[in-house]
């Protein structure tokens, strides 16, 4: 613990240790002091080289750390029963905690507190001299494995020294604050139990029942005994409150006992209302005045601790609140020095900001907090919960002592300093951070490589945490939770930190002169750098690492060791305080494409045991409801695994006929019961080949036949009734010459015609004021040559649905029967009329655009076959060709038809520029109807007009088949996706209209929640639809499951995974053994060489030398290989 660390430290004299007693220190382990380790410089410095030529023997941490995990394992059996972490974890653990230990040694006082932590760490294990001994010894002699000759016996000596120190350190630590801090962590836990405060709260409940109930019985008057039931309570309080005040040190057990729940009595998070966890100063009240009040006697610390506080006068609220929020995690890290500091100085802070200026009086806190203990945990006190809590107390005051009202004064100043500097010095200051931060630590020159701009961006983002830490000590510290996770991902090293807020400290230090501010400056962004380095260390995982090293290896070696029934949890959820960061998505955000991808496909992995399966389908989409879009948006290459992944297709097959399960029901269905966005994302992919994949196909079959084709058809029922009334209105009755005349044809010709613009455009003008007033409410609008137009109108359907509204307006304004109703009022309804006259053609004219805008709008049924849609798709795709052709064409024409024009000839068809026009375009068309030999009487005509032909029909003419030929074939290719992608739109359009009874029916008749046959009989995961598929149409050689034998426990991780995962680590150890083996072979032929250099020129020297060559060069054509 720090603060026992600190107090402890004092007591504890410093001892030396010199060269002559070096020895004694490494053979003996002394368990009953824990004094600070200061090694011979000399000791030090050579372990120090030591311990780097052995980390250089491994090409990484994690190789390391397995060497050494692997000698203490294997050579201490009666140790392996207490490894129960998984092998790569611990291994790391064991390398960065031997490095920190080694590292420190030059810092005895930092090296002495890192020792008690890893001592804290460990209370739970029985640790003996004996087997520290046996543990020390073993590190020791892989050090001297692998070291050989280069561990010098100065070195082993000063590497037995201070593991045997270490191990002391343990026994020492155990003995003398073992039992305290378990004490703590039991009763914490007992007072802060939710289920135990139920239970209690329910006795209290019972007992208040009987109470009332015996005195009912008693008094036998109901009225007389609810006011008998309230008096005694009212009265068992005020004793109590007058109990309490006498008895301070007692709290509220008096009460508790009085009313025979004194064993029992501990405190609740309260019910399931919340209402117990109420102030019970306002309880107190209630209580005296209603016997079902009982009920809200304190149950929770906090309850009770408020309770006795208001009781004993301290009042509530301000700071103790503070102080009792954190609680809870100063009790739970009493063993973490590092911890209990951080926060210690959080707190501080926090009790500075709500404390208006008064330094809080602590010991109020203590004598509130013990009373509350005692009341809770009434049998279990006695003096050693006494000792253990005032000994945290004496140690948490000591600690927010040094801090406590300085906080003001050094916010005050860091603000007035950044205040102060002029953009230029601020600018200057950034920079020499980096110069500075850089000089002492190169290797942080590999984190920080990004543009000047977003360097400066960073540095002074620190400069603002550096203020708003004390501006909102709250709020910021789930802000730097959510930073040291991504920091986790930038793979920033934890020791980059101190030396990086040195450099910041430093350069600040040099440019004022404001000592409060410097102090201000360090202690902010020290905690904001303790918060960093913390969430990092928690947030590194191994997973983590594998996901920045981009290694797919890696991340299989790094998840094959998770429990079964955490796999999922850990490829998903980095969880560190309030915040947590998901691999899936930092693989996904970082580019680490490969690694994202074996995620997706470890957690679409289908495992089992006897007892169940494992598919990761549903902790992925619950954890990540917007996956799809993620993935759309950010890495659409990984789409075809995670639809892959969704897909079990069986290997066994039934009368030609195999069993597949779709897993989509996520892509159906959203948590909240809504229809998915999977086909709206989908859709914005513009993918034909991924709208072909099956799961794809799955999911738009599913809802077009179970739910949209009914919807769509009957919406386009009114359009096709509306198409042909106006064939009859305007195309076929009034051009019947026979019946045109009737006046009941011209009757319905005129209710038709009226409905057209009564209905079909009052309708279409609707729907598009209304879409319009959506999109534009939702500022949903893109610019058509400068003009913003809602976003509705990108849509080609859109545009043509406008288009015959308006051309329906213009129509009606021209309408020639309601033209004649004034002038011809006896024979109406007619169109022959003399007002009508003039506008007859226009009118026309407007009804050939309308009739043919509506067969155009037809084209949208089309959806129906996914074979015609294609081919619409496709006539729609060449149309583009089709265009470039004609610009070329009218290019041609217009150029010969001028030319021609121009020359005196006597041929009348080509007279003037229109003429010569329309004649070369029948030429082209092969429409024209005259002889070319006409025009040999004038070559310089005949010679334009066969070089127009010339051009056109041929060049341009052949051109345009052979464009239209390859694009259809490649547009072929990808016609079904483009079919399937506009049937998509349709379905997310219907979608987004269909009423929400209909949903829920169509969504339980898909019945996701029934699990799934695998095989006959083997009821297998829920979430699918099954169908049966030709068994030709894919070959499955093995079932996709991976099956497992032996224990079903959710905690163990899946043998074969845990099996490849070790064939990997010994096919690393041979790797590192054939490398080993070449580099001695090597040495032992260099130094053949140089013993023998003297004798070069002599047949026998020379020869050693080039054996040693050969057998290096074998060496290295074997690690090669
Ligand atoms: C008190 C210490 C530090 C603070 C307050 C801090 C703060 C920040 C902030 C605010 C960002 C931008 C966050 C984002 O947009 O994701 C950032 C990014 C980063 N930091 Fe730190 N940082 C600290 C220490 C370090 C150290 C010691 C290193 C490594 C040597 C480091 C490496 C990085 C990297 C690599 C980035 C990402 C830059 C990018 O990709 O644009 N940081 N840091």
């Amino acid at each position: 613990m720090g603060s026992d660390s600190d107090s402890h430290s004092d007591a504890s004299s410093v001892v030396a240790i010199d060269e002559a007693n070096v020895e004694d220190a490494a053979e003996e382990i002394n368990i009953n002091i824990f004094e600070e380790l200061r090694l011979p410089k000399d000791t030090v410095s050579s372990m120090l080289q030591a311990w780097q030529r052995f980390l250089s023997c491994f090409d990484t941490r994690e190789a390391c750390g397995s060497a050494l995990y692997g000698v203490v394992f294997e050579s201490v059996p009666s140790l392996q029963t207490l490894f129960k972490t998984p092998k790569v974890i611990q291994a790391l653990r064991m390398i960065d905690e031997l490095d920190n230990l080694v590292k420190h040694l030059q810092k005895p006082k930092e090296l002495k507190q890192y020792a008690e932590s890893i001592a804290f760490r460990h209370l739970n294990f029985e640790v003996t001299v004996p087997r520290a001994m046996i543990f020390r010894d073993a590190l020791v002699d892989c050090l001297k494995a692998e070291l050989c000759d280069d561990l010098s016996e100065e070195a082993r000596m000063g590497f037995m020294a201070l593991f045997g120190w270490v191990g002391g350190a343990h026994i020492y630590t155990k003995t003398t604050y073992g039992d305290r801090l378990k004490i703590l962590r039991e009763s914490w836990t007992k007072v802060s139990s939710r289920e135990k405060n139920e239970e209690v709260a329910r006795i209290i409940a019972e007992d208040v029942a009987q109470t009332a109930n015996k005195e009912e019985e008693e008094k036998g008057e109901k009225s007389a005994n609810d006011d008998a039931s309230e008096g005694s309570v009212s009265e068992d309080f005020s004793d109590h409150v007058v109990a309490t005040k006498q008895e301070e040190s007692q709290g509220c057990c008096a009460f508790l006992r009085r009313r025979g729940l004194g064993s029992s009595a501990a405190p609740s998070a309260g019910g399931k209302d919340g209402s117990s966890r109420k102030n019970v100063a306002d309880g107190a009240e209630r209580t005296a005045g209603n016997a079902s009040n009982a009920m809200v006697v304190p149950m929770t610390f906090s309850d009770m601790f408020r309770f006795n506080a208001q009781v004993m006068g301290f009042g509530v609220g301000g700071w103790m609140d503070q102080i009792l929020h954190s609680l809870g995690d100063i009790v739970m890290n009493a063993a973490d020095a590092t911890r209990l500091h951080e926060e210690c100085d959080l707190l501080s802070l926090r009790i500075d900001k709500v404390s208006t200026g008064q330094v809080p009086n602590l010991s109020q806190f203590k004598s509130c907090m013990l009373a509350s203990l005692r009341s809770l945990l009434p049998k279990e006190w006695d003096t050693n919960y006494e000792v253990a809590w005032n000994w945290l107390w004496d140690n948490v005051a000591q600690l927010l002592v040094k801090t406590l009202g300085s906080s003001m004064q050094w916010e005050a100043a860091v603000n007035t300093f950044f205040a102060s500097l002029a953009d230029d010095t601020r600018y200057e200051l950034r920079a020499s951070i980096y110069d500075r931060f850089f000089a002492s630590t190169p290797a942080g020159q590999e984190y920080f490589k990004q543009s000047d701009t977003r360097l400066h961006f960073i540095v002074e983002k620190v400069f603002t945490f550096s203020m708003e830490i004390y501006a909102d000590p709250w709020q910021l510290i789930d802000d730097l939770s959510a930073l040291g996770l991504r920091h986790v991902g930038y793979g920033v090293p934890t020791d980059m930190f101190a030396p990086f807020v040195n450099a910041c400290v430093d350069v600040i230090k040099g440019a004022t002169e404001d000592g409060i501010a410097v102090i201000g400056f360090r202690t902010s962004l020290g905690i904001v750098a303790k918060q960093l380095v913390r969430t990092v260390a928690e947030g590194s995982t191994i997973v983590m690492k594998a996901v920045n090293a981009n290694s797919r290896k890696m991340l299989q070696r790094a998840i094959s060791c998770a429990p079964r029934g955490q796999r999922f949890q850990w490829l998903l959820k980095v969880q560190v305080g309030t915040q947590s960061i998901s691999p899936l998505y930092w693989a996904i955000e970082s580019g680490n494409v490969a690694a994202a991808d074996e995620i997706i496909k470890d957690l679409l992995a289908f495992r089992a045991d006897r007892e169940r399966y494992y598919y990761g389908n549903d902790a992925l989409f619950e954890r990540h409801q917007d996956i799809i879009n993620r993935l759309c948006r950010e890495a659409p290459m990984l789409m075809p695994t995670l639809l892959d992944g969704l897909i079990w297709r069986s290997a066994r097959t039934e009368r030609g006929r195999r069993r597949v399960n779709y897993y989509v029901k996520h892509l159906v269905v959203n948590q909240e019961g809504d229809a998915a966005e999977f086909l709206r994302e989908i859709c914005t992919i513009k993918d034909p080949k991924i709208m072909v994949h099956p799961v794809v196909v799955t999911v738009s079959d599913t809802l077009w036949n179970g739910l949209v084709r009914n919807h769509f058809l009957l919406s386009r029922l009114w359009f096709l009734a509306s198409l042909l009334i106006f064939m009859l209105s305007e195309a076929i009755l009034p051009k019947e010459p026979d019946i045109s005349s009737i006046w009941e044809v011209r009757l319905v010709v005129f209710f038709g015609r009226t409905f057209m613009y009564g209905v079909t455009m009052t309708r279409l003008l609707i729907r598009f004021a209304w879409k319009s007033c959506k999109d534009i409410r939702r500022r949903k609008t893109f610019k058509f040559m400068g003009i913003p137009l809602p976003k509705h109108l990108h849509n080609a359907m859109a545009v043509g649905n406008l288009a015959l509204a308006v051309l329906l307006m213009l129509m009606c304004t021209y309408e020639p029967m309601y033209q004649c109703l004034v002038s011809v009022p006896k024979d109406w309804p007619t169109m022959d009329c003399e007002d009508a006259e003039d506008i007859r053609w226009t009118y026309s004219a407007l009804g050939l655009l309308a009739m043919a805008v509506h067969w155009s709008l037809m084209v949208d049924l089309a959806v129906f076959s996914t074979g015609l849609s294609a081919f619409v798709l496709v006539c729609a795709q060449v149309l583009s060709e089709i265009g470039r052709f004609l610009v070329a064409l009218i290019f041609l024409l217009l150029t010969f038809g001028s030319a021609i024009s121009v020359l005196e000839h006597p041929y009348f068809e080509m007279r003037d520029i229109p003429n010569s026009v329309l004649c070369l375009f029948s030429i082209t068309i092969l429409l024209y109807e005259d002889d070319y030999r006409t025009l040999m009487e004038e070559p310089a005509l005949l010679t334009a007009v066969l070089l127009f032909v010339l051009a056109s029909s041929i060049l341009l003419m052949n051109l345009l088949i052979a464009q239209l030929n390859s694009s259809y074939v490649y547009i072929y290719q990808d016609m079904v996706g483009f079919a399937r992608l506009n049937r998509a739109q349709k379905i997310v359009e219907a979608l987004a209209n269909v009423n929400k009874q209909h949903w829920s029916t169509f969504v339980s008749s898909l019945c996701f929640d029934q699990p799934l046959e695998f095989n006959q009989g083997d009821v297998g995961v829920a979430g699918g639809i099954q169908i049966t598929e030709p068994a030709s149409e894919h070959l499955v050689l093995k079932d996709s499951i991976l099956r497992f034998g032996g224990s079903c426990s959710m905690e163990l991780e899946w043998p074969e995974e845990a099996k490849k995962s070790e064939d990997l680590d010994k096919l690393t150890k041979i790797e590192k053994l054939a490398k080993k083996v070449l580099r001695r072979v090597a040495q032992e032929a260099r130094n053949g060489r140089t013993s023998k250099g003297s004798n070069q020129g002599h047949g026998p020297g020379t020869s050693s030398v080039s054996s040693g060559q050969n057998e290096s060069r074998a060496g290295m054509s074997l690690a090669d290989d």
